[in-house]
C-alpha cells in the first residue's frame, strides 16, 4: 500500500535565503503571518558547495524571532562534528548530504541522538538509492531539485522521479521536501508524486504579495498530494 498522505501534511517552507537580511526578523513575520509551516534555513559553508552563508548565531537569531519549525540544511562538510552547535541554535530538523558523509547511518544516528528530527539530502546526481538503506533513520528525505549553493535557479525536473522509489515503499511515511526552484507552476509536478514539503525562496520572498503566493501553493500542493495518492 501506498502511504496515503493527506492534506495535512502539507509543509510550505520559504526558504531565507531569499529573504532580505537586513531585515530578517521583518521577513520571517511576513511568512509567518502568511501561513508558512516551517522556515528553512541554508548553511553554506563554501567547500561542500560554493557559497558560504549563515551559521549558528543567526541561527539562534530565527530561533528566538519565530515559533515555526526550523528546517535546518546543512550543507557543509563534516555535519556529525557541526551538528550540535545547530541543535544549540535551535533547530527542529537538522539535514545533512549523503554527499557529505562517509558513513550515512552514523550520521543519522549521530544527529538523532541529539534530539531533534533528521533529514538527509541529496544532490541531483546522485541516486535515490543511496538513501533507501537509511530510511528508517530518517525523519525526512530531502531531494535537490537544483545543484545547491544558490537560490534562483531552474528546477531539473529529472529528480522529480526520485519520489516514486521513496513513496513506492511501504513503511516509511516521512516528509519528502523537495529544494530548489520552486513556483507555483513546479510544485503540481512535485506534490504529484508524492513530495509533501516544498522549499521556496525566489517564488515566496519575491512574489508582491506572500500570503497569496503560499496560500496558492498550499492548494496546488493538497490537490496534487490527493492526486499522488490515486
Ligand atoms: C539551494 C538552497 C535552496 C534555495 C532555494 O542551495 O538549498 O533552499 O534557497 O531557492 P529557490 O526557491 O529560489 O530555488
Ligand atoms: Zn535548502
Amino acid at each position: 500500500m501506498k502511504p496515503h498522505l493527506g492534506p495535512d501534511r502539507v509543509r510550505i517552507a520559504p526558504s531565507l535565503l531569499a529573504s532580505d537580511f537586513a531585515d530578517l526578523r521583518l521577513e520571517i513575520l511576513r511568512v509567518e503571518n502568511a501561513g508558512a509551516d516551517w522556515l528553512h534555513v541554508d548553511v553554506m559553508d563554501g567547500h561542500l558547495v560554493p557559497n558560504l552563508t549563515i551559521g549558528p548565531p543567526v541561527v539562534a537569531a530565527i530561533r528566538a524571532a519565530s515559533t515555526l519549525p526550523l528546517d535546518v540544511h546543512l550543507m557543509i562538510e563534516d555535519p556529525i562534528r557541526h551538528a550540535p552547535a545547530y541543535v544549540d541554535a535551535g533547530a527542529t530538523i537538522v539535514t545533512f548530504h549523503e554527499e557529505a558523509v562517509v558513513d550515512a547511518s552514523d550520521a543519522a544516528r549521530a544527529i538523532g541522538r541529539m534530539g531533534v528530527q533528521v533529514g538527509m539530502a541529496i544532490n541531483p546526481d546522485t541516486p535515490i538509492e543511496r538513501v533507501v538503506p537509511f530510511l528508517e533513520h530518517l525523519d525526512l528525505v530531502l531531494v535537490m531539485s537544483v545543484f545547491p549553493g544558490f537560490g534562483g535557479q531552474k528546477l531539473i525536473a529529472s529528480v522529480l522521479e526520485k519520489a516514486d522509489v521513496i513513496r513506492g515503499r511501504e513503511g516509511w511515511e516521512g516528509d519528502l521536501e523537495i529544494d530548489g526552484g520552486i513556483t507555483a507552476e513546479t510544485l503540481p509536478l512535485a506534490a504529484e508524486r508524492g513530495f509533501n514539503a516544498f522549499v521556496a525562496g525566489t517564488a515566496i520572498f519575491k512574489s508582491g504579495d506572500i500570503p497569496k503566493t503560499i496560500k496558492e501553493m498550499r492548494r496546488l500542493a493538497e490537490a496534487g498530494l490527493q492526486a499522488s495518492a490515486l
